[in-house]
């Protein structure tokens, strides 16, 4: 139920809506984008950017709250813990616990491999938990992995990879089929056949989901699967500075345990990097989509070891973060919603572009509407823009949201807002980081043996704008690949002496480079303490 400051805007959009069911709008073209991009994203406002000064990617801008802890203290010294005493040691050891850390210990595992996961939280408190609408696989007929990489390829601005987006597309099907052997519930017609939609950018129907809880039921059961196989996971235990080997490879990490503060030290012939997004980092003062602990701690880890990044200055902001009510600020409203017919209006009912365009057009068509149109509505808490959700049932038949939405059904009805009669409110949330570590078709870096990547953390996989449903598959797909090429080089790995010594290294660089700084990283948690004015 909206206050009255909203009723008007409200009686707009109502008298509009038939009208604007049938509007079919225009796409862009590819000069307007542009245009649109440079003028209005988030990721091209230079000011927001600063240039790295130290580490492999001297010379490369990143957001400004990225580049304060890639340029920072380590939490330790070489001295801090005995490395000749290890307390974990293992074959592969996998920091992060999400989709893409359970992926590749579970094939780790079936490889053969002693596997151990360690994670900060707990296994499943990542972004793969909270990912709403759905994976991506070309498995109908008349689709292919082809036209899924050049619809993935076009919507990254042609800046993917190529090697790793052909993998992704091309094992995509298999993964689908991975996860349902596993016990994945997708959503199915009575004779069996996957339901499947589009989401931006997507030329065929791929989109595969359970309901609006699609990255759930995947992490219920990857974690099963996990629990099942008894792999070792270390919980509410960080990885705070990599080791490497007297031979300069990738041979382990200290932990540190989140409440005691204790070190322990896990020594393991390959790591995986499996840390998730930087969401919590709030670039540029955005609220986010995603959970509690993603801080971009693999970046950090891999950045201060000398392994490269790649695009780490592209971020992705949903189009449509929740905009109001301020408790739910932020919060994901799953692209399905569009794709299930809702379209996106303006203050004075008006549909002011296609609703399934890219998200970073979409998501800069929404901040010119708030900001340069000033057709923004205003929310209390700043603007947006309404995301017209009774749409979907008068498209679909009375029934549809509950159908196939009912998370978002019942995250707004919490605070009165039935969106099967009333329309929500949306602005741009930090969703996705891009960008992350440089890593080769095996997923192993391009310049660390033996440190390998999955997820969020990789960079390169999507080119600069990733597009819906092509996350949850590639924490999958690069999440299996990475354990499996993990344990097949464990095989042929001697580990040798093990050192910090790269953390001297980055403190003297630091030094050269003339930084001074209080901040240590990774950063772990997000700071929300509230700061009061000196
Ligand atoms: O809108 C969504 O459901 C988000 C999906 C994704 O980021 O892939």
């Amino acid at each position: 139920m909206y206050a009255e400051s909203f009723q008007k805007s409200l009686a707009l959009v109502e008298e509009a809506r038939e009208k604007n069911i049938a509007l079919e709008p225009v796409r862009m073209t590819a000069e307007q984008k542009e245009t649109l991009l440079a003028t209005f994203h988030p990721d091209y406002k230079a000011d927001e950017f600063v240039t790295l000064t130290v580490g492999p990617n001297k010379g490369d801008k990143v957001p400004t709250e990225l580049g304060e802890i890639l340029q920072a203290h380590s939490r330790i010294t070489a001295d801090s813990v005995d490395l000749n005493a290890p307390d974990y040691d293992v074959d592969v050891l996998v920091i992060g616990g999400g989709g893409a850390g359970t992926s590749a210990a579970i094939e780790a595992h079936e490889a053969g491999a002693k596997v151990m996961i360690v994670t900060k939280l707990r296994m499943g408190d990542a972004n793969t938990m909270m990912a709403e609408g759905g994976i991506q696989a070309a498995d109908k007929p008349n689709d292919s992995p082809a036209i899924h990489f050049v619809d993935a390829f076009g919507g990254g601005h042609f800046a993917a990879k190529r090697e790793l987006l052909a993998k992704l597309v091309c094992d995509a099907p298999e993964a689908i089929q991975w996860l349902s052997e596993l016990g994945v519930e997708f959503d199915k017609t009575e004779d069996g056949t996957m339901v499947t939609t589009h989401g931006g950018g997507t030329s065929r129907k791929r989109m595969h989901a359970a309901k609006d809880y699609s990255g759930a039921e995947i992490m219920r059961t990857l974690r099963d699967e996990v629990l099942n196989r008894q792999i070792p996971v270390v919980d509410f235990t960080a990885a705070i500075e990599l080791i490497l080997d007297d031979k300069g490879n990738a041979a382990g990490a200290v932990l540190m345990n989140m409440e005691t503060k204790e070190l322990y030290v896990a020594k393991a012939k390959t790591v995986v990097i499996a840390t998730g997004g930087a969401g919590r980092m709030h670039y540029q003062g955005f609220p986010t989509s995603n959970h509690y602990g993603a801080t971009a701690d693999g970046l950090v880890l891999g950045y201060r070891a000398g392994a490269k990044l790649l695009y780490a200055e592209t971020l992705q902001y949903h189009p449509t973060g929740t905009a109001f009510p301020e408790q739910i600020f932020g919060a994901l409203v799953t692209e399905k919603v569009r794709s299930l017919g809702a379209k996106l209006v303006n203050v004075n009912g008006e549909v002011f572009m296609h609703p399934l365009e890219t998200r970073d057009v979409t998501a800069a068509s929404i901040i010119r509407e708030c900001s340069e149109r000033g057709n923004g509505v205003e929310t209390g808490n700043g603007l947006g823009v309404w995301l017209d959700t009774p749409m979907i049932e008068k498209i679909g038949g009375e029934g549809t949201i509950e159908k196939r939405i009912p998370a978002m059904m019942r995250m707004f009805g919490k605070y009165g807002i039935d969106i099967r009669k009333e329309p929500i409110l949306v602005y741009p949330t930090l969703h996705y980081q891009n960008g992350g570590l440089d890593i080769n078709v095996n997923g192993m870096t391009t310049n660390i043996t033996n440190l390998f990547v999955a997820g969020e953390a990789v960079g390169g996989i999507h080119g600069k704008n990733r597009l819906m449903g092509n996350s949850l598959l590639d924490i999958i797909v690069f999440g299996r690949n990475a354990g499996i090429n993990a344990a097949s080089a464990a095989k042929n790995t001697e580990v040798g002496t093990l050192t910090l010594d790269h953390i001297a290294k980055f403190e003297n660089e630091l030094k050269d480079a003339g930084i001074t700084t209080d901040t240590v990283s990774p950063k772990l948690l997000p700071d929300y303490t509230r700061k009061v004015n000196a």
